[in-house]
């Protein structure tokens, strides 16, 4: 199978996709988008594309003959770009987040069924392997169920586009990841958010640029999530740094090195002052791009069929913690979360 792609989008991002994809023999671009023609040009130069340059994906789509669109573009442009190619008859690979507004990500899921074709979103932190091999541990069992979930960002960006004029630049761009590795890494989805959100001191931004939230996924953990985008020094991981506690033990990492674990074979052994068993999981000598993982994930489950990771219909279980989010600090309340298998797909209440 070859992927003949039209690709929408050259900012800053683009250069992970295209390292990865200039790499495969399945892949050719024949025809880029971008309403920018600096950027187009820049990428074009750098790559060595001969291929047309277009303003807009529905000239694009009038002249090219391609079956996948790869859409960089931002959140406030995913909903337009992504269900005008699935309605063209195209599989979509897209950056995330997925959509700015409930009703924006409901449209998209149901472009999808009523097509046919696939959408599959960017989460390239679950390809992280530290972040693999916590999951496994959480799920293999052996701590007891997870309880709850600490995860912390404290960092400082120019994101250098319409994303910092966001009134929640950090919570509307950024926190999906951290909201996404949170529902992987526990096996969880999220039923409800609590978000107190607030400018720091000295912020980069007009709008709020952190945030404090209690998610309650439906396995019964509590996820705490606390993050700051204007730190002045003494930044963690952008993986964010990571505290599982399960019934019968916890996991540390601090989103750089490598993690470590405790748990007892029976609760209470660690009070009782019972041995327990202790570990490391190592960090890879040599750490592969996290967008490399992503993308092998996503191709491979368009050739054979499969369902990627983060498939659409399991991607808006993300977005909808940022939507909650957002609709949780607007109205100074708990937002619960309900999904649907038809549309509306997403409900919040
Ligand atoms: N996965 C990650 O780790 C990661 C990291 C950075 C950014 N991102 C995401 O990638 C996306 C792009 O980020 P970026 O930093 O490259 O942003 P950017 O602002 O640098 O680039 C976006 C590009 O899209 C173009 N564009 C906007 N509307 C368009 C349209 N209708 N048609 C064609 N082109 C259009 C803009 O001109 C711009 O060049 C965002 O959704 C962002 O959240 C992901």
């Amino acid at each position: 199978m070859k992927f003949r792609i039209i690709f929408a989008g050259c900012g800053d991002i683009a250069f992970r996709w295209l390292d990865h994809i200039m790499k495969r023999d399945d892949c050719e671009i024949i025809a880029i988008v971008e309403k920018n023609p600096a950027r187009a040009e820049n990428y074009q130069k750098r790559y060595n594309f001969t291929c047309p340059i277009y303003d807009s994906l529905e000239e694009a789509i009038a002249k090219e003959k391609g079956n996948l669109i790869i859409d960089l573009t931002y959140v406030t442009v995913h909903h337009d770009i992504v269900t005008a190619a699935l309605r063209a008859g195209y599989d979509v690979l897209g950056e995330k987040p997925m959509g700015f507004t409930v009703d924006q990500v409901n449209d998209m899921l149901k472009a999808v069924d009523e097509t046919g074709h696939r959408y599959i979103v960017m989460q390239n932190r679950r390809y992280i392997e530290q972040v693999k091999k916590i999951r496994e541990l959480v799920l293999s069992g052996v701590m007891g169920a997870p309880s709850y979930l600490c995860g912390e960002i404290f960092v400082c960006a120019d994101m250098a586009s319409i994303r910092n004029r966001f009134e929640y630049p950090q919570l509307q761009d950024n926190n999906i990841h951290s909201f996404d590795l949170a529902r992987y890494l526990v096996d969880g989805t999220p039923k409800s958010v609590h978000y107190h959100s607030f400018n720091p001191k000295g912020s980069l931004y007009t709008g709020d640029g952190a945030g404090d939230a209690v998610f309650e996924f439906d396995n019964g953990c509590i996820y705490s999530f606390r993050g700051y985008n204007g730190a002045e020094g003494c930044y963690t991981s952008w993986d964010n740094v990571w505290r599982v506690n399960c019934e019968r033990g916890s996991i540390v990492w601090d989103g750089f090195g490598d993690a470590h674990y405790e748990y007892t074979e029976h609760s209470g052994d660690f009070f009782k002052g019972i041995p327990y068993i202790s570990g490391t999981i190592k960090r890879p000598e040599t750490v592969r791009d996290q967008h490399d993982g992503a993308l092998e994930d996503m191709f491979d489950a368009l050739k054979t069929g499969r369902k990627a990771g983060t498939e659409c219909k399991d991607n808006i279980k993300s977005i909808a913690m940022v939507l909650a989010s957002v609709k949780s600090i607007k109205e100074n309340r708990k937002v619960e979360i309900e999904f649907n298998d038809t549309y509306p797909y997403l409900v919040l209440k």
